[in-house]
């Protein structure tokens, strides 16, 4: 029987932006992020008889862009003189485009590469692996509120509220599909050379976890919301004032922004966050869902939106 391994993105309220240790992929800063359920990637890995290059099937097609990274990653669990693999990916979603798939994807390749190679390792273990290919990968293998602690051997990750505890909704509104500019990756090591803000922002991060972490253990959403738009827009700055400058809004990021802005003077409970792309992410409570979709649907430059609650961590699943 064909085993799929399945993670879903997860969004970060207070965010990873820089790198310290670029041989091991090591964060500068801690981040904490919420793991969605409505959007997911499967993957699934079969090791082939006969010697090769990797192939990668993306949605039923060829593809080379990320080929790369996916075999640098079996290598890490299955070592450098494996047989070549053949990869099966399903996504609900565009990948690359800002809406957090390589955290998704790559949580998902290391759980499936364990799976077709007959071998075990504990989920602290795997998200350390997942991490040093994609640093938000680290995250997807944990559901609910998730936070990752920048050690200084190694990341430590932990759950530490499950999606039940507090059901919050996130809306996604799509302003464009393609590929973003310049990989999260690349950005976050020219910020940390070049950005005048960067040391600020790495120094004040343990504020913002501490803050977050408080509001998600007292449920409370005003205290989140103040410190993710913050914590957001200082990683923004930091990546605005790099150099070259790394921008990755367009009009309808900014369109997007007003509307939350006009819900909230209206006091819905919402508040938004953006990644390395020019998406925005509404996180909300229950109530104001549907209110924050057709606020956001409605809004000039919107593709499409996507609903989502609280979700669990990577696992492995039967079929699709
Ligand atoms: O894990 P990466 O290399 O794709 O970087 C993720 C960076 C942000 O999405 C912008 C922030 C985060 O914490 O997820």
């Amino acid at each position: 029987m064909k085993m799929w391994a399945q993670a879903q993105p997860n969004i970060a309220l207070v965010k990873y932006w820089g790198k310290r240790d670029l041989a091991r992929n090591l964060p500068a800063v801690g981040s904490l992020s919420i793991t969605l359920d409505a959007l997911y990637s499967r993957m699934s890995v079969d090791f082939l008889e006969n010697p090769g290059s990797d192939e990668l099937l993306l949605n039923g097609e060829s593809n080379t862009a990320m080929l790369p990274r996916v075999s640098m990653c079996i290598d890490r669990i299955a070592g450098n003189d494996r047989s070549a693999a053949r990869i099966q990916s399903e996504f609900n979603f565009p990948v690359a485009a800002g809406l957090a798939s390589s955290a998704s994807a790559f949580a998902a390749l290391v759980l499936a590469t364990y799976e077709a190679s007959g071998q075990t390792a504990d989920t602290l273990t795997m998200a350390r692996i997942a991490g040093s290919v994609s640093g938000s990968a680290a995250r997807s293998f944990y559901g609910g509120f998730v936070e990752l602690t920048a050690g200084s051997k190694d990341i430590d990750v932990e759950s530490i509220a499950d999606p039940e505890d507090w059901p919050l909704k996130v809306v996604v509104a799509v302003t464009e599909t393609g590929p973003k500019r310049l990989s999260s990756g690349e950005a976050m090591i020219r910020s940390g050379k070049t950005s005048p803000f960067y040391s600020s922002w790495v120094e004040r991060q343990a504020d913002d976890l501490a803050m977050a972490r408080e509001a998600v253990e007292k449920r409370d959403f005003e205290q989140l919301a103040v410190v993710s738009e913050h914590n957001c827009l200082k990683m923004h700055s930091v990546m605005w004032t790099s150099r070259p400058p790394i921008v990755y809004w367009n009009n309808a990021t900014l369109a997007c922004m007003e509307t939350v802005r006009d819900l909230q003077k209206r006091s819905e409970p919402v508040f938004f966050t953006i990644d390395a792309g020019p998406q925005l992410k509404a996180v909300c409570l229950p109530s104001a869902e549907e209110t924050v979709r057709d606020g956001l649907s409605q809004t000039d430059g919107v593709v499409t939106t996507y609903t989502s609650g609280l979700g669990y961590g990577a696992r492995v699943s039967e079929q699709l």
